[in-house]
C-alpha cells in the first residue's frame, strides 16, 4: 500500500499524528520525544515516524508549507491510513496585540482567504473548526504545563508576502494569529469525519515586528510538543 506522496505500509501510522510543517522538525520530534521511532515515509523528504510516548503509539509527519501541501498529506492519513487525530504543531505570527513571542495559540477555528473549501460544493461558508475533544484535552494539558496560551480564531492564509490585504484587519474581528495550514486541515477532518487541532507557537508579531531568532524557534517549541504528545496519550485512553 502506498499513495503518490506516502510510501508507508497500511498500518504504519498510529491513531494520532503530530504534524509540524518542517520535515527536519518531524525528525527532531521523533528523535527527542519518541521511543523506538521508525521512519515510515520519506517521499520527497517529507519524513514520517512512528514510535511511542509514555507507552502510547504516536506518529509524527511533516505537512510541508501551505494548504495544498497539508491538504494532500492529511487527506491521505485520514482516508488511506485510518488515522483518527491530526494535531498540527506549528508557528504563527501574532495579529492580536495581546499575544507575546513564545505564547501558544490553540486554534478553536481557522478563518481563511483560500478557496480550499470550494471543492466541497456546499454553496456557502463551512466554518473550519477544531475537534472539541482534542481542544478540551489540549487545554487541560496546557494548563497542567503552566503554559501561557490563548484559545480562539486564527487566520490560515495562502500568502506569506501579502501585497494587497492588511492582515491586521482580521485582528479587529478577534482573530489571534496567522499561519498557512489549519483551515485545510480542519476542512479535511470535517469531510473525513475525523479530528484535528492546531497548536501554534508565536514566532513573530505582525503588531510589534518582533521575531524569535531561528535557534530559539527550535527550543521554544518543546512545550508545545509536550502538550500535543500529552493530548495524544489522553485521547488514546478515551
Ligand atoms: N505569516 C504566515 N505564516 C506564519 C507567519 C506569518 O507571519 N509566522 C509564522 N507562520
Amino acid at each position: 500500500m502506498s499513495t503518490p506522496h506516502n510510501s508507508a505500509a497500511e498500518s504504519a501510522f498510529a491513531k494520532t499524528v503530530l504534524m509540524p510543517g518542517d520535515p527536519l522538525r518531524a525528525q527532531f520530534i521523533a528523535r527527542t520525544f519518541l521511543t523506538d521511532a521508525q521512519l515510515v515515509n520519506n517521499v520527497r523528504g517529507v519524513q514520517g515516524y512512528t514510535g511511542s510516548y509514555k507507552g502510547t503509539p504516536v506518529s509524527v509527519m511533516a505537512s510541508g508549507m501551505g494548504m495544498p501541501a497539508i491538504g494532500i498529506y492529511s487527506h491521505e492519513l485520514f482516508h488511506f491510513y485510518d488515522v483518527d487525530n491530526i494535531i498540527r504543531v506549528g508557528s504563527a505570527g501574532a495579529i492580536s496585540p495581546k499575544l507575546k513571542l513564545r505564547d501558544l495559540v490553540l486554534a478553536q477555528g481557522a478563518c481563511t482567504d483560500s478557496n480550499y473549501a470550494h471543492q466541497f460544493g456546499l454553496g456557502g461558508t463551512l466554518a473550519p473548526i477544531a475537534d472539541f475533544s482534542l481542544l478540551e484535552t489540549a487545554v487541560g494539558a496546557a494548563r497542567s504545563a503552566g503554559a501561557s496560551f490563548a484559545v480562539g480564531n486564527i487566520l490560515s492564509s495562502d500568502v506569506f508576502y501579502n501585497q494587497a490585504a492588511d492582515t491586521l484587519n482580521w485582528g479587529r474581528y478577534g482573530v489571534l494569529a496567522i499561519e498557512m495550514e489549519s483551515a485545510a486541515l480542519y476542512l479535511n477532518a470535517a469531510q473525513a469525519g475525523k479530528r484535528a487541532l492546531t497548536i501554534c507557537t508565536i514566532s513573530d508579531s505582525l503588531v510589534s515586528g518582533e521575531a524569535l531568532p531561528p535557534e530559539e524557534r527550535e527550543t521554544s517549541f518543546t512545550q508545545m510538543m509536550e502538550i500535543a504528545l500529552e493530548t495524544a496519550v489522553q485521547m488514546a485512553a478515551k
